[in-house]
């Protein structure tokens, strides 16, 4: 695998990063996307996407992108860029420093570098395939906690409040919480998993996730050490949209509980 490949990714998501914190300090415009209210985009978002896509278009020209506000790229090469430009969108709109720009290369179909990048938090969480996963420059694996009781868990839930698995999802928020230390909520999917990986969370699930939303932080958390799946325990696959990740050591107790609460299934 090219090395500057990595440096590359890593610059990028810093760079994107500085460019985001900026216009949290200096101001933007917050649009909606299609007729969802909810679904927020900023200046600052299209403008973070843009910084990343000229830099690996004018050096990789053969290579695809596929990034969430501009769509997807044919480059024709063997290497593909999945960009999430503001992962957390919704914090970043009302200020919170709780949002992440990730990054990933896949190459042949194989994810081989993870970049996510938290400016607001100057942490970086990075991995390579076979190598390990880092936060700045110190290795991460996940925690060793055997059982959940004595666990934190994370989820999200996507904008369309009308779908089924919003409610179901609601009913497992209720069933992690209660026998659990807690369920948070944070707002990027991308951190979620990278927090998976770095061991301050046990485990994540989410319905409707997109691959922006999953791609780095997948190989990050895998190459700490942790497990991800579909929901119903399959190997995964980013068209189901649906992610349950952990700590390895309490993925099929998680799996139980899912089940339990029929949330394989929706
Ligand atoms: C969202 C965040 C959030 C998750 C949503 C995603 P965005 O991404 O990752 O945590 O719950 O499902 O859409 O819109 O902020 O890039
Ligand atoms: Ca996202
Ligand atoms: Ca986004």
């Amino acid at each position: 695998m090219p090395i500057h490949l990595l440096q590359i990714a890593k610059k990028l998501a810093y760079d994107a990063g500085k460019l985001a914190l900026k216009y949290q300090q200096k101001g933007f415009s917050v649009y909606t996307k299609g007729d969802n209210p909810l679904n927020l985009v900023t200046d600052a978002d299209r403008a973070c996407e843009e910084l990343i896509i000229k830099t690996i278009k004018s050096n990789f020209p053969d290579h695809s992108i596929l990034s969430e506000e501009s769509g997807a790229f044919e480059g024709g090469g063997e290497y593909k860029w999945i960009i999430d430009p503001i992962d957390g969108t919704s914090n970043f709109a009302h200020g919170l420093p709780l949002f992440a720009i990730s990054i990933a290369v896949i190459h042949k179909g194989k994810p081989i570098i993870g970049v996510v990048e938290v400016p607001g938090l100057n942490e970086t969480f990075w991995a390579q395939q076979g190598k390990g996963a880092f936060l700045n420059n110190k290795k991460i694996e996940v925690s060793k906690t055997g059982n959940i009781a004595s666990g934190l868990f994370t989820t999200g839930f996507s904008y369309d409040r009308k779908s089924p698995r919003y409610a179901k999802n609601m009913s497992l928020f209720d069933a992690f919480y209660t026998v659990s230390h807690g369920v948070r909520r944070i707002g990027t999917a991308a951190l979620d998993l990278c927090f998976v990986a770095s061991g301050r969370y046990e485990g994540f699930w989410e319905y409707d996730l997109e691959p922006w939303d999953v791609a780095a932080g997948k190989i990050i958390l895998e190459e700490a050490g942790g497990t991800v799946t579909n929901m119903d325990g399959s190997p995964f696959n980013p068209k189901l949209k649906n992610v349950l990740a952990s700590n390895g050591i309490l993925h099929s107790e998680m799996l139980r509980i899912i089940r339990e609460h029929g949330g394989d299934k929706v």
